[in-house]
């Protein structure tokens, strides 16, 4: 429980190798920087996944399932009305809507999405529904909540006044330009959880006392967005990628960047061929950057990433991104990622 960890922690991923003691290999024979954790062990992205690693985390020291786990973990920030990119309280679009996108992955290879979500306030349990008790993979839109209602979730008004009140100051001036690394005033401890500073996606991978993988991935997507866009979040291969048998990776920021890349898919297949998984999550990174250097300047995509025996990293394009680890030390770890800026 989070109450009783004996450390949280603001730290460098350099502080946290040191301390992990890891000496295995990556790409080309150079050793790699990552942290090595015992199992079971889950991570997410941002400041706000420490308190959804704190609910992952009861299930996993339970023996409980990867799959359990990130579902229960993700569900925190759905439910925080103080957090503005997640579930209730997040932004709406330029319509004023609140939509959520979101998608869960197993360890067989199983996934299950939804896009364009309105009104539910757990976009990830829709989809775990998706995954299992349907034929497909993803639900949008009118379609996604006519599931979820057959399933018994209720419909609520997501739209928080404080939400509402920034999409009236954004009418003001109608100017669509995503904000980065407004997560850099964010690290305050005293509000969590529910940092109403703290921004965008939480990616969650976790491995449970099996060695068994899984993820998941939940936002409201970009604010003030146009009506009807899709984010890499419930996209299976760019939000969110597991293969049980290499690891998983998510990722946070602008999700267009991030589906041009297909970039969670190829930071699990750049760890099947041996790169570290900051390394992998780098080489995401640079591909977005080679292709796009001047748009690049001002946007923030991130990657996280683990592997099977338990190394985990992170890569970002800009400063600030941080993501928080708990493993069965009962840590509770926010670290900040390395970045190209
Ligand atoms: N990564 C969240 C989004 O682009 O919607």
């Amino acid at each position: 429980m989070v109450d009783r960890r004996k450390f949280l922690k603001a730290t460098s991923l350099a502080g946290a190798s040191i301390l992990a003691g890891n000496s295995s290999f990556g790409e080309a024979g150079i050793p790699n920087s990552n942290p090595v954790s015992d199992k079971p062990i889950v991570i997410s992205t941002w400041d706000f996944g420490l308190a959804a690693n704190a609910a992952a985390w009861e299930v996993l020291r339970n023996n409980g399932r990867a799959l359990d786990a990130v579902e229960k973990g993700v569900r925190i920030p759905e439910a925080d009305p103080d957090n503005q990119s997640v579930g209730l309280g997040g932004f709406p679009d330029r319509d004023g809507k609140v939509t959520l996108d979101a998608c869960i992955m197993d360890e067989f290879g199983n996934c299950g999405s939804v896009a364009a979500l309105e009104n539910i306030v757990h976009p990830i349990s829709v989809a775990r529904l998706v995954m299992e008790k349907t034929p497909h993979v993803m639900l949008v839109g009118e379609g996604a909540l006519n599931f979820a209602l057959q399933q018994g979730f209720k419909k609520e008004n997501l739209l928080t006044p404080e939400s509402e009140e920034a999409w009236k100051q954004w009418l003001k001036k109608s100017e669509y330009k995503p904000e980065i690394n407004i997560e850099n005033k964010s690290f305050r401890p005293d509000k969590l959880p529910g940092n109403k500073y703290n921004h965008d996606t939480i990616g969650m991978l976790a491995i449970d006392a099996k060695g068994n993988i899984s993820g998941a991935c939940t936002t409201s997507g970009m604010a003030f967005k146009m009506h009807g866009r899709v984010g890499d979040s419930p996209i299976i291969g760019a939000g969110l990628y597991v293969d049980n048998e290499i690891g998983g990776a998510t990722s946070t920021g602008v999700g267009e960047e991030v589906i041009r890349n297909v970039g969670s898919f190829l930071v699990v297949e750049l760890m099947r061929q041996g790169y570290s998984p900051e390394n992998a999550c780098k080489e995401a990174v640079m591909r977005i950057i080679k292709k796009k250097p001047e748009t690049a300047k001002n946007i923030q995509v991130g990657f996280l990433a683990i592997n099977k025996q338990g190394e985990y990293g992170a890569y970002a394009i800009q400063k600030g991104f941080s993501f928080a680890v708990c493993d069965k030390n009962d840590q509770a770890l926010l670290i900040k990622g390395n970045s190209y800026y």
